[in-house]
C-alpha cells in the first residue's frame, strides 16, 4: 500500500494560517480558568446566531447530540416515525432511534443525492411526527416542498446541517429554514474544531429553552433537575477556536466552491466520471466534492488513486437502511443503493492549491 500524500482533507494549512489568532484564543481560555460554558461559549453562540440570522444558537458537544436534543426538543419520542434519507452518515438515523422513534427511509433525488421530496407523501403514516432532511456534502436539500408537506401534515422539520455550515437555500442559511437545525463541528467539517462539537439553531423560544435544559442534565436551574437530559455542553476551548474560524468561514467556503468549480470544468472531458449536479436554488459549500463513477469501476478508480497517494473516500459505502442495525431489504431505496456503488469524494479544502488539484486530476486521467 502506498502512503497517502494528499488526504481527503488536511486541517493543517488552515491552522497554520490562523495560528496566532488560535493560540491567543486558547491562551485566553487557559488564563481565564473557566472551562465549562462561560463567556466564551456565550460569545460563540451569539456570533453564530448573528451569522445564521437566527434567534437561538445552543452549543452542544457533537452533531449527533444536536440531532438527539433537537428531536427531543421538537417533541419527537417513542412511537413516532421520522422521515429521513438513507444516504447519510449513520448518526442521522441513529439519533432518531436513540429518542425512541423509528426512521422511515425515503429515497434520494438522483441528481443531488438529497432526499427526494416527491417521494415523502407515500411514506407518511398516522405516526409520522417529523422530517429530517440532510444537506449532503454541503448542498441544500430542496426545502420548499419539504416545508409544504410539513405544513400540510403538521410535521416538525429538523435540518441535519452537519455538512453544510454557511450553505444557503434561496438566500436563507441552512439550518434556519425548518423548526431547528443541527450542526457538527467535527474537525473535518467546514467549520471544524479541535475535537467534537455541535450546535442547535432555532427561532423557536420553547425549543431553545428545552435544548438548553437537555444539555445540562434536564435542569434550567442548577440542582433543579426536571427531566432526564445529557451532559452535552460545547467545550469552552472548542468555542474559542471556533470563534476564530467563524470569522473566516465565508472565505473558506468560497475557496471550496472555486476549487469545486475547477474540478467540474476539468472533469467535463473525462468519460465515466460525472460530477454531482449543483442545484441552482442554493449555495453549495462543498464539504465534499463528489463524483459518480459508473459501470462498477468506482472501487478500481479509488484503489488507483490510493496507489498514487491520493486519499479519495466513499461517502457512503452502505445506505443506512442496509446497515446491520436496520437491515431493511434492498430495494426500498434503489437510487440510494445505486449511489453507494458509484460515489467517490475527492480531496477538497480551503487551502488545497491548484497544483495539488492538477495532480489529483492527472491521477484520475491515468486510471
Ligand atoms: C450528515 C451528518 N449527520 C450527523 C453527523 C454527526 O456529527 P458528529 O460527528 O459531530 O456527532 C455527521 C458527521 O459526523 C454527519 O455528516
Amino acid at each position: 500500500m502506498s502512503k497517502i500524500e494528499i488526504p481527503i482533507y488536511d486541517p493543517r494549512p488552515e491552522i497554520a494560517a490562523l495560528r496566532s489568532e488560535i493560540d491567543a484564543a486558547i491562551r485566553r481560555v487557559v488564563d481565564s480558568g473557566r472551562f465549562i460554558l462561560g463567556p466564551e461559549v456565550e460569545a460563540f453562540e451569539r456570533e453564530v446566531a448573528e451569522y445564521l440570522g437566527v434567534r437561538h444558537a445552543i452549543g452542544l458537544n457533537s452533531g449527533t447530540d444536536a440531532l438527539v436534543i433537537g428531536l427531543r426538543a421538537l417533541g419527537v419520542g417513542p412511537g413516532d416515525e421520522v422521515i429521513t434519507t438513507p444516504f447519510t452518515f449513520f448518526a442521522t438515523a441513529e439519533a432518531i432511534s436513540l429518542v425512541g422513534a423509528k426512521p422511515v427511509f425515503v429515497d434520494v433525488d438522483p441528481r443531488t443525492f438529497n432526499i427526494d421530496p416527491a417521494l415523502i407523501p407515500a411514506a407518511l403514516t398516522e405516526r409520522t411526527k417529523a422530517i429530517v432532511p440532510v444537506h449532503l456534502y454541503g448542498q441544500a436539500a430542496d426545502m420548499d416542498p419539504i416545508l409544504e408537506i410539513a405544513r400540510q401534515y403538521g410535521l416538525k422539520v429538523l435540518e441535519d446541517t452537519a455538512q453544510a455550515f454557511g450553505g444557503e437555500y434561496k438566500g436563507k442559511k441552512l439550518g434556519t429554514i425548518g423548526d431547528a437545525g443541527a450542526f457538527s463541528f467535527f474537525p473535518t467539517k467546514n467549520l471544524g474544531g479541535f475535537g467534537d462539537g455541535g450546535l442547535l439553531a432555532t427561532n423557536d423560544d420553547g425549543v431553545a429553552e428545552m435544548a438548553r435544559m437537555l444539555r445540562t442534565h434536564g435542569a434550567k436551574k442548577k440542582y433543579r433537575n426536571e427531566i432526564l437530559g445529557y451532559n452535552s455542553r460545547l467545550d469552552t476551548l472548542q468555542a474559542a477556536v471556533l470563534r476564530v474560524k467563524l470569522r473566516h468561514i465565508d472565505a473558506f467556503n468560497e475557496a471550496r466552491r472555486a476549487l469545486a468549480h475547477a474540478y467540474t470544468a476539468q472533469l467535463a472531458e473525462l468519460e465515466g466520471v460525472t460530477p454531482l449536479y449543483e442545484a441552482p436554488y442554493g449555495t453549495h459549500v462543498y464539504h465534499q466534492y463528489t463524483v459518480r463513477i459508473a459501470d462498477g469501476r468506482r472501487d478500481e478508480v479509488a484503489a488507483g488513486l490510493a496507489e498514487r497517494g491520493i486519499g479519495a473516500m466513499i461517502y457512503y459505502p452502505t445506505p443506512v437502511h442496509r446497515l446491520p442495525i436496520y437491515n431493511e431489504p434492498a430495494g426500498c431505496c434503489p437510487l440510494a443503493e445505486a449511489a453507494a456503488e458509484e460515489v467517490l469524494s475527492l480531496p477538497i479544502g480551503p487551502f488545497l492549491d491548484l497544483s495539488t488539484q492538477a495532480r489529483i486530476l492527472k491521477a484520475l486521467l491515468q486510471r
